[in-house]
């Protein structure tokens, strides 16, 4: 089954919204496997953000990914890589289209609420940065039995 990363950033756990975008991917048929609230370190979220490493806006992300407690999850589903990227929305909130989450609650660039892994590849590699392969719960769950 397809797995992806997805991080509500310090923002949107500080704006208390880590239930409403829980809810989100639940509602659209997707299956939590691990979740967890952590404050990152440095290192962790340098290799996490490795692709951006020489782009100017690199020190302040690390610093805002650092600032505060994430909350960092497994989704499962067919397609969950793009699917959760399209209700995501586009980086910056101002093209992010209403009725996605960058859309909905999101106004500054660095300030975007919520992380999703770009392709199944990054999905495995930012999984491996930031869960233990025990933190990951199989279980059957009902909703994806039915769809
Ligand atoms: P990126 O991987 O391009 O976006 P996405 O989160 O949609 O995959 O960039 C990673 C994060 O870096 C992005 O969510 C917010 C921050 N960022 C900036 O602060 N300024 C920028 O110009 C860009 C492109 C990203
Ligand atoms: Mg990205």
């Amino acid at each position: 089954m397809e797995r992806t990363f997805l991080m509500v950033k310090p923002d949107g756990v500080r704006r208390q919204l880590v239930g409403r975008l829980v809810q989100r991917f639940e509602e659209r048929g997707f299956q939590l496997t691990a979740a967890k609230l952590v404050v990152f370190g440095r290192e962790q979220a340098e290799r996490h953000y490795a692709e951006h490493r020489e782009k100017p806006f690199f020190g302040e992300l690390v610093d805002f990914i650092t600032s505060g407690p994430c909350f960092a999850m497994i989704w499962e589903g067919d397609n969950v890589v793009q699917l959760t990227r399209n209700m995501i929305g586009k980086t910056d909130p101002l093209d992010a289209a209403p009725g996605t989450i960058r859309g909905d609650y999101a106004v500054h660039k660095g300030f975007n609420v919520i992380h999703g892994s770009d392709s199944v590849e990054s999905a495995e590699r930012e999984i491996a940065n930031f869960f233990r392969p025990e933190e990951v719960v199989a279980y059957d769950c009902p909703l994806q039995v039915c769809i």
